[in-house]
């Protein structure tokens, strides 16, 4: 149960206050009048009674995260996530702002759809914010309408789930971003080398006899849109890296072009194919969770930065469309509540990141990918604040998600590191 209060004043006592904007951190508190930061500092004294204290002893209290890559299914597919239900999963995440995919049914593909999107956010708990589709209906031949798209609130365009998989029109695409100076994020997968793969071509595809999906089928795209992207001086978003080789060339274009970025998924840090033993269909995702060398690159690759951040792919699905035989399931799983416990896990945890480093690849990070306000923590500035636990440990379950769907790989996960508390949009949340 999340518990919502809306107090006036707010006294965040004696937390470790990590700012990523500054990059600065300390022992202190925090003030919030109105739902604005009002003052923070080592010592803040108040003795207003009204006042709502909570003690954040132990606590790290930083910016609320953020996620650039979620799906929630309004229109079309409300029973598996309303952009409501999808925003109290999004604050049991810790995250205060979200991007959200344009694949609903109709796509959000044109300035009409983007405005519904972004006008629903507003009674909201937390900022929604739509990415256009860039061609129309996502079939990959028309363009939609860029530019009037981003005066209604499109803050990127991309038809993920669906690959750009003509090289000119992915070009045209670029170019017309480029006016808009707003991102392209391509869903890299070419569909002919893809060839109908369910699960990552190699030994454990043949050993369970399911057709694969090879890793070229991401990487040799990744490298058309990096090739593309940089002759056009572009800004590209590769969504969701899965290979050690779309790796190497974010790290190789990167050095040409200061427009390039990249995320990576939780779900593909923390598995690797070997996990498939049991047709798990949970574990059914597009692009696939890859072979363990892949997955120790992506690790590698997001410690030093060659990848900026981490982004959920939030993909809800009924439990009709994922109890089924692996052909048949689709692609896809829930990614928001479970998040920081995983990513804490893996790379903190598991592989020596600094906490403040993995902090900036779900704040700053991703909002400078998406031109979104970075410096949360400025005096009058409105509080997005998320609260964890670093060191708590805790079994992922069923009643941990607050998403419609609960196609979770993480149900019965150890993980370590939990969202205790959030402030947005005025509101005080005790998750
Ligand atoms: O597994 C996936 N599911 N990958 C995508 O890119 C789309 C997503 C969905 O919308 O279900």
């Amino acid at each position: 149960m999340i518990n919502k209060k809306q107090p006036k004043k707010v006294l965040l006592k004696r937390g470790r206050i990590i700012d990523p904007f500054s990059k600065k951190t300390f022992i202190g508190d925090i003030l919030i009048e109105n739902g604005k930061i009002a003052s923070i500092k080592k010592n803040i004294s108040s003795k207003d009674k009204n006042i709502f204290r909570i003690d954040c002893k132990g606590l790290v209290v930083t910016h609320g995260f953020c996620d650039i890559h979620v799906h929630f299914r309004e229109p079309g597919r409300e029973d598996k996530e309303t952009l409501e239900s999808g925003s109290i999963a999004a604050l049991a995440g810790g995250f205060t702002q979200v991007c959200t995919m344009p694949n609903t049914n109709p796509p959000i593909d044109s300035p009409e759809h983007v405005y519904y999107i972004k006008s629903k956010s507003n009674t909201l708990p937390i900022d929604i914010f739509p990415i256009g589709a860039v061609s129309l209906g996502q079939k990959g031949e028309e363009l939609t309408e860029m530019l009037i798209m981003k005066d209604n609130g499109a803050i990127a365009f991309s038809d993920d789930g669906i690959p750009i998989q003509n090289a000119q029109f992915m070009a045209l695409a670029l170019k017309y971003s480029k006016m808009t100076n707003l991102p392209i994020i391509n869903h890299a997968e070419d569909i002919y080398l893809r060839n109908e793969g369910v699960m990552n071509a190699g030994p454990n595809s043949n050993n369970l006899g399911l057709k694969g999906n090879p890793s070229l089928a991401e990487s040799i795209m990744v490298y058309r849109d990096l090739a593309l992207a940089s002759s056009l001086g572009a800004r590209l978003h590769i969504p969701h890296i899965s290979t050690k080789d779309s790796v190497g060339l974010v790290k190789l274009f990167k050095s040409k072009n200061k427009l390039i970025t990249a995320e990576v998924s939780p779900h593909h840090l923390y598995f690797c194919d070997d996990d498939i033993v049991d047709f798990n269909t949970n574990l059914k995702v597009g692009p696939p969770i890859r072979s363990k060398s892949d997955r120790k690159k992506l690790i590698e690759g997001i410690k030093s930065g060659i990848i900026d951040c981490i982004a959920t792919d939030h993909a809800p699905h009924t439990i009709e469309d994922k109890e089924t035989t692996f052909n048949d399931a689709e692609f896809g799983m829930i990614g928001l509540e479970s998040c920081f416990g995983v990513v804490n896990k893996v790379l903190v945890k598991d592989n020596g990141m600094s906490l403040k480093s993995l902090i900036e690849k779900l704040t700053v990070n991703p909002r400078k990918i998406m031109n979104i306000n970075r410096d949360l923590f400025a005096v009058g500035e409105k509080a997005q604040i998320t609260i964890f636990d670093p060191n708590e440990k805790w079994k992922f379950s069923e009643k941990n998600i607050y998403s419609k769907s609960s196609n979770s790989p993480f149900i019965g996960h150890d993980l370590v590191g939990k969202v205790k508390y959030v402030f947005s949009k005025d509101s005080f949340f005790t998750l």
